[in-house]
């Protein structure tokens, strides 16, 4: 028999629990909030506590921190409706077992639990105790909702309440470092140094000495003895972004610190000792980088012991309304501007876009898209010209090439130079349909610029205004929809 006490202060949730874990091998137990479920404990004995992070009295958060002091080892899943990254990285480093965002989908919601139960029986048998840590509310600014996100911050939890060497991995721009410094801020060191080497913006020769300093003489130009990065940060962490890039002497050097804590400054032959936590990052494949003899293997299995791999922009692009919404917010307030809001059409054609430079390109484009909005939203035309297609092509042409004129005032020359930028932006995608997709973005432009006279727009486009009825029906175009 496998027990179950549920946590909330719904009776909804109540009453669908009920129904749901309904078996003859499974004993549930209801409580209304914190406090009584606290109560519970003792007599009930679950083998899995699923509690609301919400609550009148005390918090989920709360009582799943007393809960740990009562039994280390009892298994936790937590509900929230408002999954930030805070609560989910939060409530890992707690040591709850898991999480779950309102609404649960059933099936998934029996899966977690069965695998839970089955966690419980197996935990039985182990007796180590994992203690407590003290958590400082820490706002990382990492957003995401999306379930390769999700994965992420419970990893990001999980080591913040160890001492182990991270690789965190993933393209351009999807947000390594600021994953690493999420490391930092929930762990243990929080209070001892951080600092970051870029490996591949530093010379060779020198990037040895950054990181392990140099005895006087030790080569021409070092007229001073000089401390390095890994004595810096000793009892801190020290973030190698770029580890892709190292060299192989300088390889062996960091293998040496990792294995034996100790290395010697260049030109010099004193063993130091530090202790310092190793957060590596790259984009590049090291996987390949090892085949290739590019670098070493054995290093590579000393940084790979918990790999956070970092999910590119366009394989969550549930996120994507968010960060949008958090990245107004931020340059809104860096740039003292008045808030914005973006427009559906806007945010479509964000959610369609590939991102090859993934979150940090996003942010860019809202930057710029900041800077050239002249209303309350941001409208497609505001995005750069790769991320808008044709929408945009009328209205911004990159720089460098002649600006397009209103259609039926151009000439020959200029309508095929836009021909060649959206033939190109088609090429990328066939997907974008580009004869249709051209066709309703200009009669949608047409109808703006005319304030949704008809007669001038059809004069403008060069077609008959039955045309263009027909046009704005098969496009299903609203009036609304002309303000895109
Ligand atoms: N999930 C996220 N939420 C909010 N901001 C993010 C997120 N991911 C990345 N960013 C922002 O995007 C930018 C790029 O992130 P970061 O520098 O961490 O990327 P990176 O993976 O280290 O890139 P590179 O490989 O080019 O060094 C930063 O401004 C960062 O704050
Ligand atoms: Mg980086």
């Amino acid at each position: 028999m496998n027990k179950l006490l549920l946590i909330d202060d719904e009776t909804d949730v109540q009453y669908s629990f009920q129904r749901i874990f309904d078996s003859p091998d499974v004993e549930m137990a209801t409580a209304s909030s914190g406090e009584e479920g606290l109560a519970l404990l003792p007599q009930f004995k679950p083998d899995l506590v699923i509690m609301d992070i919400r609550m009148e009295g005390i918090s989920g958060m709360e009582t799943l921190r007393r809960i740990r002091q009562i039994d280390s080892k009892q298994l936790v899943i937590l509900m929230t409706a408002y999954g930030t990254t805070q609560t989910a990285i939060e409530a890992m480093k707690l040591g709850a077992y898991d999480y779950l965002l309102k609404p649960f989908d059933i099936p998934r919601l029996k899966e977690l639990v069965a695998n839970a139960f089955k966690a419980a029986r197996d935990m039985k048998q182990v007796v180590s105790y994992q203690p407590l840590l003290e958590k400082e509310d820490y706002e990382q600014g990492i957003i995401g909702r999306s379930e390769p996100m999700q994965q992420v911050f419970k990893l990001i939890g999980q080591l913040a309440a160890s001492d182990a060497t991270a690789l965190v991995t993933g393209e351009s721009g999807t947000g390594k470092e600021l994953v690493a410094r999420a490391i930092y801020h929930h762990g243990n060191r929080h209070q001892q140094p951080f600092l970051a080497v870029n490996c591949a913006a530093i010379p060779e020769q020198l990037l040895e000495s950054e990181l392990f300093g140099h005895e006087r003489g030790s080569f021409t130009g070092a007229t001073m003895q000089r401390v390095g990065k890994f004595e810096q940060c000793h009892q801190g962490t020290l973030f190698l972004d770029e580890i892709g890039d190292m060299t192989p002497a300088t390889q062996t050097k960091i293998l040496r610190v990792l294995q034996s804590g100790t290395f010697e400054r260049v030109g010099g032959n004193q063993p130091i000792r530090v202790d310092v936590r190793i957060i590596a990052a790259t984009n590049k494949p090291l996987e390949q980088a090892v085949a290739a003899r590019q670098f070493r293997e054995d290093l590579f299995y000393r940084l790979n012991v918990v790999r956070v791999q970092l999910p590119p922009l366009r394989e969550r692009k549930d996120d994507i309304r968010l960060l949008v919404d958090y990245f107004l917010k931020k340059l809104c307030r860096e740039q003292h501007c008045t808030p914005r809001s973006v427009t559906a059409n806007a945010i479509k054609a964000l959610e369609q876009y590939h991102w090859p430079g993934n979150v940090r390109e996003l942010e860019n484009a809202i930057r710029r898209a900041l800077v050239v909005s002249k209303g309350d939203a941001i409208l497609v035309a505001d995005l750069p010209l790769e991320i808008a297609g044709p929408a945009a092509a009328q209205a911004q042409p990159p720089t460098g090439s002649p600006a397009p004129v209103a259609p039926g005032d151009g000439t020959p020359g200029e309508a095929s130079a836009l021909a060649r930028q959206l033939f190109q932006w088609a090429r990328r995608d066939p997907k974008h349909k580009i004869i249709p997709a051209v066709e309703r973005e200009l009669v949608i432009q047409a109808l703006k610029e005319t304030q949704g006279n008809q007669v001038h727009a059809s004069r403008i486009l060069g077609i008959t205004r039955a045309t263009l009825r027909k046009r704005i029906e098969k496009f299903g175009i609203h009036r609304d929809l002309t303000i895109s």
